[in-house]
């Protein structure tokens, strides 16, 4: 029978089964926490009953926590009541897990009396990649079934585990087979029932805390361990705090503590930026006029041209996924150098214990390395990633109109030029597609999928469906300069040039960045990709501060010295020939340096940056402010509990972003001149988010 249009309530024999289909992913939505305690209000009331599975239909069981409902008034039951409702059950009941338990489905798993699941089944408590801390009980409950050190690293790094391993871990107290978990379920109740099994409650469980208790250290050892990973979030910590409440606490002040910490998380911006990436990811893979009903193209087989820093790297995603790839280089030496990184690199990850070593055999097994672009003759998608040169570019797209079979997808990995100009080459227009990737390619996630005036849907549909088949996160984006990710680092390039022309340091600016929140400044970025990717020996002129550097042999840590000095270990210390240089240039140019305040480098960065994605979303170049921070997020470090360029505009309040350019236009020039979207949004009294 329904319990209401979510939730069916059956018996089998003894056993009452309440089961929930919430689609997509069963998240605990109000409709869903009244049906489960409906169906227990039934198996209460019903003496025949003697213990309830409880288990979903779909693809999950539960995802968690509604997340749309957060911030909004509770309606009864809240997660915690039906939780209790379950903890005090009078009867045994059990949870019959498959697909992801995550969050408070996981949480609420912990307050069944027992756990079985199925071996392809996943557990985990992401809640801290939302800028939250397992607010259901997790951080109580969790320590006291795995133990302290294990439930921390889960809890903070949001990582799933396999059934199996819960199982070891006694996350789980069974396995069921993989098609019969409703059946092993019912029968692991009756099981429950004829050996008489007590009603097993984990907050009463202290066995596994004892571990911690004889060595109190292992809190801060594990800040300390982590700092570099936590810097900037603020979840981690507040998971920390709580954890320790676990050994300081009687359960019900613990929880009562894991609340107030939850609910300073959920009132803070970094919990509002995470939650805004999390829905800003799914939605940009979602492209306005390509509806399911486009065809989606096969691709059994890639071919990559050039071996070099990113074709390497784009071969080694299809690898991974085991598709074919076939690699062309210009000479035979091009060849072996590439394909030679390929395999150490896949050996190191095997040395790492992070892939099986018969791994990296089978997936070299599935690379070609040709000198001849002919044999790409059959391939269904062919990646161009020659170097930057329209010319050269052009060339190959030409040669590759003859050779390539029809329907075959043509792609450009340029990181600047126009792929109108590039598809131009060819007489298949329709069929040529930007996959721009970012380096490390196999590691960095996204992957700026541009679309022409003339690229046909279904190679814009295919290309989305393959981001997600390698694992990347896609963002469609129109064919403009520098795209949408390249395009702001543009402007940001220009503000950190004038800031050290000005009087600012390189170190002082990159501080800035990385206080921000930045993995890395932007100084020491460039020192590291290297000065001369896009330097011309030949027609190098002195024309600014980089030209010189390279000129003089400083291209960065490669050769030891860019903007800053680097040791063998490259360990960076502030390089008093590179702010020689930089002092000269600006004498040359008349500009008086000045002190600097932080304030202002990060002012000019900042709104600079925030102009140009107002500039791109207004030229039409991204269809949604969010696709520009997923952009800034996946593929240039912006810090995730910052949510993006744009969101940080949004939470500064758009009028105050035009206020603050007007002022700065004002003080630095037409750099600062507000995009007109600027001023429309604060007519309308929009955001962003709402353009
Ligand atoms: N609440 C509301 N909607 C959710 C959701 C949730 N917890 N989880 C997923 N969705 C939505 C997605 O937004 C998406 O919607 P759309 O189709 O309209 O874009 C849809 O469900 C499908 O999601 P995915 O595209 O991500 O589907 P996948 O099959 O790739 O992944 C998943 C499924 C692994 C469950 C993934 O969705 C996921 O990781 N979800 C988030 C899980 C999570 O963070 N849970 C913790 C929630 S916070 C919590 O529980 C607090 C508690 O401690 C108090
Ligand atoms: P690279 O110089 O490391 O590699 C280019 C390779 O292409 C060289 O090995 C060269 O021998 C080969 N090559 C040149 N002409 C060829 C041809 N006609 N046929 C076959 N092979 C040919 O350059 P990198 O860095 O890999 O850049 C490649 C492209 O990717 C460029 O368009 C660049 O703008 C873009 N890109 C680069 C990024 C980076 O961080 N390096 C990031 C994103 C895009």
């Amino acid at each position: 029978m329904q319990v209401n249009d979510v939730t069916r309530y059956e018996c089998e024999g003894l056993i009452a089964v309440i089961t929930v289909d919430s689609p997509p992913v069963n998240a605990f939505s109000a409709k869903v926490r009244q049906g489960i305690a409906g169906g227990l209000e039934k198996a209460r009331a019903d003496e025949a009953v003697g213990a309830v599975v409880l288990i979903c239909q779909g693809k999950t069981f539960f995802a968690g926590a509604d997340i749309t409902e957060f911030g909004k008034p509770v309606i009864e039951p809240s997660l915690r009541t039906m939780q209790a409702m379950i903890e005090d059950f009078p009867k045994p009941v059990i949870a019959a897990i498959h697909g992801t338990a995550l969050g408070g489905g996981l949480e609420t798993a912990l307050v069944c009396h027992y756990r079985i699941a199925v071996p392809s089944a996943r557990m985990g408590l992401p809640e801290v990649n939302l800028g939250l801390l397992p607010g259901a009980g997790g951080t109580q409950r969790l320590p006291r079934v795995i133990g302290v050190a294990a439930a921390l690293d889960l809890m903070t790094s949001g990582k799933q585990t396999g059934a199996k391993k819960a199982l070891d871990m006694a996350l789980i107290d069974r396995l069921a087979d993989e098609g019969n978990l409703r059946g092993e379920a019912i029968a692991f109740a009756q099981a429950v029932l004829d050996e008489k099994r007590p009603l097993v409650k984990v907050r009463d469980m202290t066995e596994k805390l004892e571990e911690a208790r004889a060595n109190p250290a292992l809190f801060d050892d594990f800040r300390k361990a982590n700092a570099r990973k936590f810097r900037g979030f603020k979840a981690p910590e507040n998971i920390i705090r709580s954890v320790e409440n676990v050994l300081k606490l009687p359960f019900d002040e613990g929880m009562v503590q894991e609340r107030a910490l939850f609910n300073e998380l959920m009132e803070g911006s970094q919990s509002a930026a995470q939650r805004h990436v999390f829905f800003a990811e799914r939605q940009a893979a979602k492209v306005d006029d390509i509806g399911k009903d486009v065809e989606l193209l096969p691709v059994r087989k890639v071919g990559v041209i050039g071996a070099g820093t990113m074709g390497g790297g784009i071969a080694m995603n299809f690898l991974n996924v085991g598709i074919p790839v076939t690699i062309v280089e210009t000479s035979q030496d091009a060849l072996d150098r590439g394909l030679g990184i390929i395999r150490k690199n896949y050996e190191v990850t095997a040395s790492k214990g992070k892939m099986k070593p018969e791994d990296v055999d089978m997936r070299m097994g599935l690379l070609t390395g040709v000198t001849m672009l002919e044999a790409l003759a059959d391939m269904d998608l062919i990646i161009e990633a020659v170097f930057e040169n329209l010319d050269v570019k052009r060339e190959v797209f030409a040669k590759l109109d003859a050779i390539a079979k029809p329907g075959a997808i043509l792609a450009t990995n340029t990181s600047y030029l126009d792929i109108d100009d590039i598809a131009a080459a060819t007489k298949r227009p329709e069929s040529v597609i930007g996959l721009h990737f970012f380096s490390p390619a196999n590691v960095m996630k996204l992957l700026e999928i541009v679309r022409t005036k003339d690229t046909a849907k279904p190679i814009v549909a295919t290309a989305g469906k393959l981001a997600k088949t390698i694992g990347k996160i896609g963002v469609t984006v129109g064919n403009g300069f520098g795209f949408v990710g390249n395009r702001i680092l543009a402007a940001r390039n220009t503000q950190c040039d004038q800031l050290v022309l000005e009087g600012a340091t390189p170190q002082q600016v990159d501080k800035a960045l990385y206080d921000f929140g930045f993995p890395m400044g932007h100084f020491q970025m460039r020192d590291l990709v290297g000065l001369d990717v896009g330097w011309n020996r030949e027609t190098t002129s002195s024309a600014n501060v980089r030209e010189i550097l390279n000129e003089m042999g400083r291209h960065g840590q490669k050769t030891k010295g860019g903007y800053y000095d680097y040791d063998e270990k490259r360990n960076h210390t502030p390089s008093p020939v590179a702010l020689k240089v930089i002092e000269d240039f600006a004498a040359k140019q008349g500009i008086a340096r000045r002190a600097i305040s932080d304030e202002e480098i990060l002012d000019r960065i900042l709104y600079a940056m925030v102009n140009e994605g107002a500039r791109i979303l207004d030229e039409g170049i991204a269809s949604r402010s969010s696709d520009i921070d997923i952009c800034w997020v996946t593929g240039y470090g912006w810090p995730r509990y910052r949510g993006g360029p744009m969101f940080w505009a949004d939470l500064q309040g758009v009028p105050q972003v035009l206020e603050k350019l007007k002022t700065l236009q004002a003080k630095h020039g037409d750099s600062f001149v507000p995009s007109p979207l600027i001023e429309r949004l604060v007519a309308e009294g929009k955001n962003f988010n709402q353009a």
